[in-house]
């Protein structure tokens, strides 16, 4: 057995891999944990242990060593719940080698000490190749005597170790060397376009510099990437940023400012606001080519001629613009995917849309399922118009039209009684669990795990499989969706899983007489297309029936999308209330929820009628869009067209997958499937955590780029439109392989 004291490795990124790679082969028994679990493979092939979670990782080593991206990261890892520096026994010793801030590195250092922990914190320098040859440097701050005692640790990672003295001591050194760094990467630009301008050889520029007193590590390193026009992709410009600001923190809180290092924080803010936040740190000296209009490439030079120059995007500055009108710069949280992919639309039409760069992507989002019939419609279009034109949009009294569409949903629902309708997916749920109350007398409700139902408080709860041990025997903890749910909107919820019949027992076993409804998509359109299996959900609704719960059938996603009648009419299962919205309007704001007449009409103003109404509810623009919807979907082979391509392009996705040798299951219908990189089709949430959700997220972001749009997370499903069909599924085929050949090889 190894004497060595047992390490857990957090954070294998880019550093953090190559860093533990090296205790491995130096014969340290490593545990490793990242929130990315692919990240360990090549570690545990080395033989690294995978720390079922933070904490477990942790309490059991002698020495927890973290490599994480910044000072946010750091925090949460180091004194979140069931963080490091919270779950680790007294005499162990921590290692931070993560760019820190100075004021957190002693925050960190001072709470150790409470716990009888050892803290040094121990920033590394160089980059991710000097990693992999144990060739860092490395600046260490904290007591003399640790240092002494975790020297072997830091000999194994780096070749120049510097104990620097007292905690926060090591952060700054290292940040005083990337200010060098970055000042010395614009510098280096500016140096080679004065000789480039000039008519000197680049290749006699850069001897020159190499062999003078203005040569760095800068000008020996990084000009044949600025040569090659591919800016060095090993360290963000995200970084270059978080870096530069805490550099210039420093100075402050020692009383002063930094001139250089205020030029190159707004020099790496402009290059970032341009190319992105991962384009690498030599993008400020493309900054610098596009300016003067000369690209850095040997022999002297080359013109940035408009053929050169990829076309300018339009996204950052919309992108920074919207920043200043809207917290994240977008108009709903769903759709910030970053301040550099942030997707700005011009038009849409059929199945495709065009971007603000005239980039056009054939779509399989449809805007989070609405589109059913295809983007602008002409037929839903007209005569949404016409009803404007002729009524208005709204008087806020009734019209024939109200009754005249609950008649055609109850043609196509028999579950449908009677109906009210609401603007939005969030505001018919909310209607249809106040009836359930209004109608039991009851207060809770339950939801499935993975389903979602709007973004009213008492359902923003989830169970937090992303941080859950699927190893482990404990259930995923249930935690808001965000900030600003109080804690008493929880109290009423209970939470089961899908497909698992004892969880079901249970709940009506403790809730039999209190429970209002069971709230559920029984495919659950938020997590993957992932269903309920027929005798679970027949269960469900014996047991809803037997116990007098009301059973809520969510149907935002599915209806009048799976099935003319949605996921009901599949199943041959009714509930007692529906949802209905989204694919009900082919993209207009219209939402609906309705179910047993003798439930419905708990509803009303009569003396403790349950409350239900809005200014817009069922305002003509919304109605007439639905009605016209609705009677295309009724009389037209509408559905029929979505389901049989919705087929072939499931089925020529699994012949790609296939020939690629990936493992991959389809879940749900063709109109609306979720691909899965796993042998078996998931039966609920927790089983979605096990699958290779990161290898999809790569597919998808390939396909993005090659022009195919998605949601770049395997619990959203595909969404095929009518307009589909007119998609040539050769192009389709050519470019999902592409894609997931990329997505395997990197
Ligand atoms: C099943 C389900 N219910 C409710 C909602 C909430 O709908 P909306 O976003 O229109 O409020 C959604 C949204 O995606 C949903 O998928």
């Amino acid at each position: 057995m190894s004497t060595k004291p047992r390490v857990c490795f957090v954070g294998i990124g880019n550093m953090g891999n190559p860093m533990a790679a090296n205790l491995i082969k130096a014969g340290y028994p490593v545990a490793v944990f990242d929130l990315v679990r692919g990240k360990a493979d090549n570690l545990i092939r080395l033989g690294a242990t995978w720390a079922a979670s933070l904490a477990e990782g942790a309490a059991a080593a002698d020495v927890v060593i973290a490599s994480l991206p910044g000072p946010v990261q750091v925090h949460d890892v180091m004194l979140g719940k069931a963080g490091v520096l919270t779950s680790v026994r007294s005499g162990t010793t921590v290692i931070d080698t993560s760019t820190s801030a100075v004021d957190l590195v002693r925050e960190l250092a001072a709470f150790a000490g409470t716990r009888q922990v050892d803290f040094l914190e121990a920033p590394v320098t160089n980059a991710v190749d000097f990693a992999a040859l144990g060739k860092l440097s490395i600046f260490v701050g904290g007591s003399q005597a640790c240092f002494d005692k975790h020297k072997p640790i830091f000999e194994v990672l780096g070749e120049k170790i510097f104990h620097v003295g007292t905690s926060g001591n090591g952060a700054t050194v290292k940040l005083l060397t990337n200010l060098c760094w970055f000042v010395g990467a614009a510098a280096i630009g500016e140096a080679l376009m004065l000789g480039a301008k000039a008519g000197i050889p680049l290749a006699t520029v850069w001897e020159a510099i190499k062999s003078s007193a203005g040569n760095s590590w800068v000008a020996e390193h990084d000009v044949p990437s600025i040569f090659a026009g591919h800016y060095d992709p090993s360290f963000s410009l995200a970084l270059c940023c978080k870096d530069l600001g805490l550099i210039n923190g420093i100075a402050e809180s020692q009383g002063y400012a930094l001139t250089m290092g205020g030029v190159a924080q707004s020099l790496f803010q402009e290059a970032m606001a341009k190319y992105g936040k991962d384009a690498g740190e030599l993008h400020v000296v493309k900054l610098l080519e596009e300016r003067v209009g000369l690209y850095l490439r040997p022999p002297k030079g080359v013109p940035v001629t408009p053929i050169d120059v990829p076309k300018q995007s339009k996204q950052p500055a919309l992108m920074m613009e919207a920043r200043e009108q809207m917290p994240q710069g977008v108009a709903e949280n769903y759709r910030y995917w970053g301040d550099d992919k942030t997707v700005f639309v011009e038009h849409a039409k059929g199945c495709r849309f065009t971007d603000c760069d005239s980039k056009t992507f054939v779509d399989f989002r449809l805007g989070y399922g609405p589109i059913i019939l295809g983007y602008r419609d002409e037929r839903v279009d007209r005569a949404v118009v016409e009803q404007i034109m002729r009524r208005g949009t709204l008087s806020g009294f009734a019209t024939a039209l109200d009754a005249t569409v609950v008649k055609q949903i109850k043609a196509l629902c028999p579950n449908i009684g009677k109906m009210r309708f609401a603007n939005s997916g969030t505001e018919a749920v909310m209607g249809a669990v106040r009836t359930a109350r209004g109608y039991t007398r009851r207060d809770r409700i339950a939801i499935v795990e993975g389903c979602f139902h709007g973004l009213y408080d008492e359902m923003m709860w989830k169970a937090d499989v992303e941080n859950w041990n699927p190893k482990g025997k404990t259930a995923p903890d249930v935690i808001p969706f965000g900030g600003g749910i109080p804690q008493r909107a929880r109290e009423l919820v209970d939470f089961i899983q899908l497909n698992d019949f004892e969880a079901l027992e249970r709940l009506f076993a403790a809730r039999a007489d209190t429970l209002a409804c069971v709230a559920i998509e029984p495919i659950i359109g938020n997590c993957g297309s992932i269903a309920a299996s027929q005798p679970w959900l027949q269960r469900l609704r014996d047991l809803c029936t037997s116990n007098g719960t009301m059973l809520l059938i969510d149907e935002v996603k599915s209806g009048f999308r799976v099935a003319k009648g949605g996921a009901q009419q599949l199943y041959g299962i009714h509930a007692d209330l529906t949802t209905y919205a989204k694919a009900m309007g082919n993209g207009y704001p219209v939402a609906a929820f309705g179910g047993r007449s003798d439930v419905m009409d708990v509803v009303g103003s009569h003396p403790g009628g349950v409350v239900h109404g809005g200014t817009y509810t069922a305002n003509l623009v919304a109605l007439s869009a639905a009605h016209a919807t609705l009677k295309i979907l009724a009389e037209t082979d509408a559905l029929k067209t979505v389901d049989r391509v919705g087929t072939q392009i499931r089925d020529l996705l699994g012949r790609v997958f296939t020939a690629a040798g990936i493992e991959h299951a389809f879940a749900g219908p063709p109109a609306m499937f979720g691909i899965h990189f796993t042998p078996q089709v998931p039966a609920n949430y927790r089983d979605w955590r096990v699958t290779n959700s990161e290898l999809y997220r790569k597919f998808a972001w390939k396909l993005i780029e090659l022009g195919v749009m998605l949601e770049p997370d395997s619990r959203e499903p595909w969404f095929v439109c009518e307009a589909h069909q007119h998609l040539d599924l050769g192009w389709l085929e050519d470019i999902a392989t592409k894609a997931i050949t990329f997505a395997r090889a990197n």
